[in-house]
């Protein structure tokens, strides 16, 4: 099996499509579920889904040997960002290049950076008054929401609609296609399949 590991500091609503569209999944699993808040959504996701979760501390996370460690032993190929606010320590880039995904709530490169996740960027598209937005998944390199665009996808916006209708409309799309995004990356990716 090739194994994925979900890093979620949120609700988690994500990481529970993920968890869902790969409980009976021939190739792919998750196979731990990390988050570095004790009340993120991701537990009770592992919990409903029989997967390990952990909560790692920030400095956990800014611990190379420590993290790549946990990593080995969850036999991690993949990462995937749904909704993790940290930032990603360069030895894990190093490690993972070309295999870590992240979900963003706009049409990247707008409304991205250092600062803007959740519902700032929501407001800020409300505030422009855009009449389209979208959710984006991209590959994760040393920059923040600059890595290879590998879906996207656009709803539009009624000038009546607040930031949270707004919100409502991009995390739909987020569930429908993130998993299918993910599927799709990890089994055209041109690494040896693992048989075991
Ligand atoms: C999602 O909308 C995701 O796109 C966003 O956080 C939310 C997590 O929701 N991520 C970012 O803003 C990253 N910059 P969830 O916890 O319900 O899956």
């Amino acid at each position: 099996m090739i194994n994925i590991a979900i890093l979620a500091s949120g609700g988690g609503s994500n990481a529970r499509e993920i968890c869902n569209y790969f409980s009976k999944h021939a190739v792919v699993r998750v196979s731990v579920l990390i988050s570095n808040r004790l009340d993120a959504g991701v537990h009770s996701v592992a919990t409903d889904f029989g997967i390990s979760s952990l909560t790692l501390k920030k400095s956990q996370f800014g611990d190379c040997q420590f993290i790549l460690d946990t990593l080995i032993h969850y036999q991690v190929d993949y990462i995937v960002l749904a909704g993790f606010l940290l930032l990603i320590p360069d030895c894990v880039i190093e490690a993972y290049q070309k295999k870590i995904l992240n979900i963003h709530p706009s049409l990247l490169p707008k409304y991205g950076g250092q600062g803007m996740y959740g519902h700032y960027v929501h407001e800020a598209v409300k505030e422009n008054n855009d009449l389209k937005t979208g959710m984006t998944v991209h590959l994760v390199n040393d920059k923040y929401d600059e890595g290879e665009i590998l879906f996207q996808t656009s709803c539009d916006i009624n000038p009546s609609m607040t930031s949270d209708e707004i919100a409502v409309n991009v995390l739909k799309l987020e569930h429908k296609y993130y998993s299918p995004t993910i599927e799709n990356y990890i089994l055209s990716h041109k690494f040896v399949l693992k048989t075991n």
